[in-house]
């Protein structure tokens, strides 16, 4: 099974930028902490700040991986692009946040993503990567 992780804008901060929303360990200690709870799958990791980015690696591994686990950062609640190439691609995107997008500030509360994707997991932490893979694990056993 092959995984593809995607993260958005401001994600590479994760671990300096707002400790007390986003956490203290930075998205690359996290991944090697999945990596061995999941040596059975192959987890691609993708960080960009940049929209045409983010959506040529939903085209490039849209077609081939079994689930894309998609943190959009702020993108989420702007970009019509992003949910465009969600509905492209033949592989489940799983729309991620670390934080509880729905407690925080009003704009967080729109997605314009989650229309595209098969499911939404939010305010977990980091865990909410996790539980994507889960997701995914389940939706492609079934
Ligand atoms: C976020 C929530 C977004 O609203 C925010 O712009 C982010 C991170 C999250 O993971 O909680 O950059 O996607």
């Amino acid at each position: 099974m092959k995984i593809q992780i995607i993260n958005g804008p401001n994600l590479n901060l994760l671990g300096i930028r707002e400790p007390g929303v986003y956490g203290t360990s930075s998205f690359e200690d996290y991944l090697q902490e999945l990596a061995k709870i999941y040596s059975d799958i192959e987890i691609s990791y993708y960080q960009s700040n940049v929209e045409g980015e983010l959506i040529n690696k939903i085209h490039e591994t849209g077609f081939s991986y079994d689930g894309i686990i998609l943190n959009a950062g702020a993108y989420t609640h702007t970009s019509i692009a992003i949910y465009d190439a969600i509905k492209s691609v033949k592989t489940p995107v799983i729309e991620v946040h670390i934080s509880n997008v729905h407690t925080r500030e009003s704009f967080r509360r729109q997605s314009m993503i989650a229309g595209a994707c098969k499911g939404v997991i939010a305010g977990f932490g980091m865990d909410s990567y996790r539980l994507a893979i889960e997701a995914i694990k389940n939706t492609t056993l079934c």
